[in-house]
């Protein structure tokens, strides 16, 4: 099922089937079953839509956020990243069939990919609502790399996926909520709210199982976090971080800001 997700080129179809399999996979649990997990081949990228085009993060272009097409370039950009997010939790089923994992593993990632699902339909239609439409503009391939650097490292891809790109959400979806709302675009704000709530327990899912294996290896999970982060996640960690959020989703200050950019925000 997540390799079919992950091979499924068309964001509106691969989010329909993601959101098929899931409740397959919920409905099997409710009635008391647990669907075998196995193992699977998942492509090292995921099939993509011909448009957006990818390009390297530093090629994309930017655009003034208090402009309405500054707007849709942020609503594009979210739309991209809750693809890309689609596939990563289908992925992390996919790829470590090979660790034994209980079943609420599964559960949380199956829940999260059904929510991502969701989010990406949600922010489509606010495009579509706007004029524009998914595959408009460009979009970057950074979410995906941090896929490939961690294809053979669970505990790497717990780290740097929830723990750190999806924290990184939770730091800046209030300031788009904001700029949204200097608009009055409701259908926007309602969804971006949506997102913000659900995300946190993405963040939470990546810690609490990051820690549970962590506890496996009879490790520390703070100085393990750190050790993964440097080897995986280029660059450092960008505050302001929404430590009250972080917190709810079982991320520590101890873990992320020794990780920090403490360099002043002009310099950089
Ligand atoms: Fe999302
Ligand atoms: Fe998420």
């Amino acid at each position: 099922m997540a390799v079919e997700v992950l091979t499924t080129a068309d964001g509106r179809a691969k989010t329909a089937l993601s959101h098929r399999h899931a409740a397959t996979w919920f409905a099997a649990r409710e009635a008391g079953e647990t669907i075998p997990v196995g193992t699977a081949n998942p492509p090292l990228r995921p099939a993509r839509p011909e448009k957006p085009e990818l390009l390297d993060p530093r090629d994309v272009p930017r655009r003034r956020p208090g402009s309405p097409a500054g707007r849709i370039a942020i609503l594009h950009a979210v739309a991209h990243i809750e693809l890309n997010a689609v596939d990563l939790h289908w992925d992390i089923i996919a790829r470590f069939g090979d660790v034994p994992m209980p079943p609420g593993f599964y559960d949380d990632w199956v829940k999260s990919a059904d929510e991502e699902s969701k989010h990406f339909n949600l922010i489509c239609d606010c495009l579509e609502n706007m004029g524009s439409f998914y595959g408009a503009l460009p979009a970057h391939t950074g979410m995906w790399r941090a896929a490939e650097d961690t294809a053979e490292d669970i505990l790497g891809r717990l780290a740097v996926v929830p723990m750190v790109l999806e924290a990184r959400g939770l730091d800046v979806t209030p300031g788009m909520i904001e700029i949204f709302e200097k608009a009055g675009e409701t259908d926007t704000i309602e969804a971006l709210k949506v997102i913000y709530a659900e995300e946190v327990g993405h963040v939470a899912y990546g810690s609490k199982w990051f820690h549970f294996l962590c506890g496996r290896f009879d490790k520390d999970p703070k100085d393990v976090f750190h050790e993964l982060v440097r080897k995986y996640f280029h660059g450092a960690l960008k505050p302001p971080f929404n430590e009250e959020k972080r917190a709810d989703a079982g991320l520590p200050p101890d873990f992320y800001w020794p990780l920090a950019d403490q360099t002043p925000a002009k310099g950089r």
